[in-house]
């Protein structure tokens, strides 16, 4: 890219005033699509959860499972829009719990969507913002939502739960008092340690967000591309390209990265369209990171379970040899074994499809989906 610089002359750059982006933001990692396909069914569901408290009653709690970039966040985000838009009834706060962690940083994000300012950050007790929270919102008779987002952020410091119960029992004081929590998770591994950590207070429906078909990448992409580029700028081709290598890491992010990342370079070559040369070249510079942070995050097991699907140098294994060789050499049960399976197939990190052969003919194999990990 810096290369770039010296054959057009900083001049150039800087003064050039044409541009290839009808719309810059729409590759950004917090652009809300206007357009947002392939989840109506889960928007649904959300919208169900949310409905009694617009009568009256109590919201659904509901725990929102699926990998990363299958639109959890978006969902949340245009739910809470459109509710907000049609009632007073209820209050609906989303929380990134990467950003807020404590109870305080929490309570702090309800408190400023309830009153429009932060409470002070020394010198008031939890006790008295957790209260006038709860007392505005029961004497206005409105209901609380609260979605808190990747919320295994939670669970390092033990929070949750408490977290949780703060918001859930708040009935117990305030008459009346009508709760209820979204809760989002990107890792299926998760899902166990929600239950672990959060107690009975918390009993909730799963809505369930599924990997994208490499068609509806296809299409997502395609829409993105028309908000974010001019008419003419990058071709049909090149956008069915991106989408391929967009399906084969499975994070829609990526394909929205690989977009933007093209764009710059083809607007650094002050080029109208975009070539196949500039995505050959932001493959190089953007080189998978998605994908490395997934491996890198993977815990020893998990890595273990990996190396010996990698191991066995393109031959296929079924789950039954998988387990007896990471038995072996990890002594885990075989219920942590399929545990792990399911996880590193839903991170797309592997495929265990059915061989027909076996007992009841379900014997499954265990292929990855990523050539030999190179780190
Ligand atoms: N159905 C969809 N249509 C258009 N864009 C989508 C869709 N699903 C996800 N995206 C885009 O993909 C990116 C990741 O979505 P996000 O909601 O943050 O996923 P998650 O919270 O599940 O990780 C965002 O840029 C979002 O705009
Ligand atoms: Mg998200």
């Amino acid at each position: 890219m810096r290369d770039n610089y010296h054959i057009m002359g900083i001049d150039d750059i800087l003064l050039h005033d044409e541009t290839i982006f009808r719309n810059l933001h729409a590759f950004d990692p917090d652009y809300i699509p206007e357009n947002f396909r392939y989840r109506d069914s889960q928007m649904e569901a959300l919208a169900v959860c949310i409905r009694p408290a617009l009568m009256g009653g109590r919201p659904i709690n509901a725990v929102v499972l699926g990998a990363c970039a299958t639109g959890k966040t978006t969902a949340i985000k245009k739910l809470f829009e459109m509710v907000e838009a049609s009632s007073e009834k209820i209050v609906c706060s989303y929380i990134n719990c990467q950003l807020h962690t404590t109870r305080f940083g929490i309570f702090s994000q309800i408190y400023h969507k309830i009153f429009g300012y932060y409470p002070p950050e020394t010198g008031v007790p939890f006790s008295r913002i957790y209260h006038d929270i709860m007392h505005k919102l029961s004497t206005e008779d409105k209901a609380l939502m609260v979605a808190l987002d990747d919320v295994n952020h939670l669970f390092h410091n033990r929070n949750a739960n408490r977290i949780f119960y703060d918001i859930l029992r708040a009935y117990e004081a305030f008459d009346n008092l009508r709760t209820g929590i979204f809760a989002i998770l990107s890792d299926i591994e998760f899902r166990y340690a929600l239950d672990k950590n959060v107690n009975s207070v918390f009993i909730p429906q799963e809505i369930i967000f599924p990997p994208y078909s490499h068609n509806e990448i296809y299409e997502i992409l395609k829409d993105r591309a028309r908000i974010g580029f001019y008419d003419g700028v990058i071709s049909d081709e090149l956008i069915e390209e991106i989408s391929e290598l967009t399906f084969e890491t499975g994070d829609l992010r990526y394909g929205i990265n690989l977009l933007r990342v093209c764009g710059n370079l083809a607007e650094a070559e002050a080029s109208p369209r975009m070539k196949k040369s500039h995505l050959e070249e932001a493959i190089k510079e953007t080189a998978c990171t998605n994908f490395k942070d997934t491996i890198r995050n993977l815990s020893k097991n998990e890595r273990e379970l990996l190396n010996i699907i990698t191991d066995a140098g393109g031959e296929n294994l079924t789950a039954g040899q998988v387990y007896e060789e990471f038995k072996r050499r990890t002594g885990l049960s075989y219920s942590s074994f399929n545990r792990i399976v399911e996880k590193l197939e839903f991170l797309r990190l592997i495929d265990t499809p059915f061989t027909g052969k076996g007992e009841r003919g379900n014997a499954r194999l265990i292929i990855p989906r990523f050539n030999k990990v190179d780190e």
